[in-house]
């Protein structure tokens, strides 16, 4: 498959950087927002689900990869991974202190998710086909996860202005390491499927859960905030509905560009956003997993 204008790739660096955060962040951490911050506890809860799957959909073809460097790809891509799930999983305490359920979504989405609809799925099309689109749902959502991220940490749109610092860096980090890592799994899924049927099909579902899952969480948290009212709620997101809307603008041709033949992760141009980022911020990193 042609890969036109590829950015030489970055080998993922696994590190295990301490934000400091466990009870020592504000409630409402999103520039003191309700909504952007139950949205975004929504995906403190979302992604360590789908980290989950991202390793389980890689490892499944571990044994199958014969490039050494690509070997030692997937090892630093699924240590992020790794690190990521624990990072957005220390705070839960924190966020359950505050009132927010993080560990009963997670139970009944991961239940919803990952048993009753790929269940489904593995029933419907068997365990090969299953594998496959595990995959491609994980290289559609590592390509929404490196949008977010490069829309996110782009000083020009400066999304997470006005946020908890502590928050802040956490997100930044894990921004950072998602463009690092891009295209690892895409890589995988070359080898195994070149299938553009398989890798559409990834992005409809991929988008759909994304969608659902991020939007079933944020409801739920807003509905049981006891700190607010419910006629508060529509001010909260009027407020940020410009932020947002800005977000989505940046992200939506970027995301559609999966659909093109000849895609590969590393034609998006944000690699210097990460690099820049992990050069100023090397205090956070100073200790490395081994
Ligand atoms: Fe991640
Ligand atoms: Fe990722």
């Amino acid at each position: 498959m042609a890969n036109n204008n590829v950015i030489p790739m970055n080998m993922p660096q696994v590190r295990r950087p301490d934000f400091g955060l466990e009870n020592n962040f504000t409630k409402y951490y999103a520039d003191g927002n309700v909504f952007l911050t139950q949205l975004l506890n929504s995906l403190h809860v979302v992604f360590p689900e789908g980290e989950k799957l991202f390793i389980r959909a890689v490892k499944n073809y571990a044994d199958e990869i014969t490039d050494p460097q690509l070997k030692a790809r997937v090892k630093g891509f699924i240590g992020q991974e790794t690190q990521h799930m624990a990072q957005h999983e220390r705070i839960w305490d924190t966020l359950e202190s505050q009132g927010v359920k993080a560990r009963e979504y997670d139970a009944w989405y991961a239940k919803n998710a990952y048993e009753t609809v790929e269940g489904a799925i593995e029933k419907l099309v068997g365990p090969e086909m299953y594998k496959r689109l595990q995959l491609s749902v994980t290289c559609a959502l590592e390509h929404y996860t490196a949008t977010l991220a490069e829309v996110a940490i782009d000083p020009e749109i400066n999304a997470m202005e006005g946020f908890d610092e502590k928050m802040k860096a956490l997100l930044m980090w894990h921004a950072a390491e998602e463009i690092e890592h891009k295209s690892v799994a895409f890589d995988v899924m070359q080898q195994v499927d070149g299938s553009q049927l398989t890798k559409n099909i990834g992005m409809v579902v991929g988008t759909w859960a994304l969608l659902w899952y991020g939007a079933v969480g944020t409801v739920k948290f807003l509905a049981e905030d006891k700190d607010i009212k419910l006629s508060d709620i529509p001010g909260s997101i009027a407020e940020k509905a410009p932020r947002l809307a800005k977000v989505v603008a940046a992200m939506v041709p970027k995301i559609l560009q999966y659909f093109r033949p000849d895609f590969h992760p590393d034609q998006m141009n944000n690699d210097q956003l990460a690099i820049d980022y992990f050069n100023a911020n090397q205090k956070f990193f100073e200790k490395k997993a081994g």
